[in-house]
C-alpha cells in the first residue's frame, strides 16, 4: 500500500479528489463490475500511481483523449492532477460511460473532462496527446490510435512487461505508419513502481 504521504505529495491540493475518486472505485466500482474485488487492495499503486506516471510525457495545455477508458484509468486520475489539461474519456461500453459521466459530477470534474461513447476507430477527432492502457496488443492498437494523435502529438500506451515483445509483434504495423517508437520507464515518485510506457511520435 502506498504511504498517504507519497499521495499527498504527488497531487498536492488535489489529494483529497483523488481519495474521493479511490473511494468510488473501491464502492461503485467493485458493486457495478468495473473492476475486480481483489483490485481494492492495490488500487494506488497498480491503477492511481501507474496512470499519472504519464504526466510528465504530457505537454502543458494539451487536448488528451484515454482510449477505452473502462472505469477512468489513466484519463481521470491524470486530469485530477493537471487541471490544465482537457481530457475525453472514450468509452464504448454504456454501463461504463454512465459509471464515468457520474462520476466526473461527482468529482467535479464535468467542466474539462467529457465522456464519449465510442470505439476508438469510429471516433473522428484529434488530439495533442492518445494515451491508452490495457486496451489491445500495440499492433490493433496503434491502428486504432494514430488517426487519433494530431500532427506533432504523441501515443502513449502503457505496457506491462509484454512492451518489448509486442513492439516486436507490431513491427508491420510501426512501419507503415511511420511512427517513431520509445519504450521508456516513468513514474510518478521516486517511490513508486515505474510504468512501462511506448511512446509514439513523428518527425512531425
Ligand atoms: C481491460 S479494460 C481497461 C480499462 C482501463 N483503461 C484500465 O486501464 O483499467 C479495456 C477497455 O477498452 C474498451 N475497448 C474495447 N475495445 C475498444 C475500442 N475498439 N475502442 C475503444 N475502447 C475499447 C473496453 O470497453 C474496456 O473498457
Amino acid at each position: 500500500m502506498t504511504d498517504v504521504s507519497v499521495v499527498d505529495e504527488i497531487f498536492g491540493e488535489a489529494s483529497s479528489e483523488i481519495k474521493q475518486y479511490v473511494d468510488i472505485l473501491r464502492m461503485d466500482g467493485v458493486t457495478r463490475g468495473l473492476l475486480g474485488p481483489r483490485e481494492t487492495d492495490r488500487l494506488w499503486d497498480r491503477h492511481i500511481l501507474n496512470s499519472v506516471a504519464i504526466s510528465d510525457l504530457t505537454r502543458a495545455d494539451a487536448e488528451v483523449v484515454d482510449v477505452g477508458s473502462g472505469a477512468g484509468l489513466p484519463g481521470i486520475p491524470l486530469a485530477v492532477l493537471r487541471p490544465d489539461l482537457r481530457v475525453t474519456l472514450l468509452e464504448p461500453l454504456l454501463r461504463r460511460v454512465t459509471f464515468l459521466a457520474e462520476t466526473l459530477d461527482r468529482l467535479g470534474l464535468a467542466d474539462r473532462v467529457r465522456v464519449v461513447r465510442s470505439r476508438a476507430e469510429e471516433h473522428h477527432e484529434q488530439y495533442d496527446v492518445v494515451v491508452a492502457r490495457a486496451v489491445a496488443p500495440l499492433g490493433r492498437l496503434v491502428q486504432w490510435c494514430a488517426p487519433l494523435r494530431r500532427p506533432g502529438g504523441v501515443i502513449l500506451a502503457l505496457k506491462g512487461r509484454s512492451a518489448t515483445a509486442e513492439i516486436a509483434e507490431a513491427g508491420p504495423v510501426l512501419a507503415e505508419t511511420g511512427l517513431t517508437v520509445e519504450l521508456l520507464s516513468v513514474s510518478a515518485h521516486p517511490s513508486a513502481e515505474p510504468a512501462t510506457v511506448i511512446r509514439l511520435g513523428a518527425g512531425d
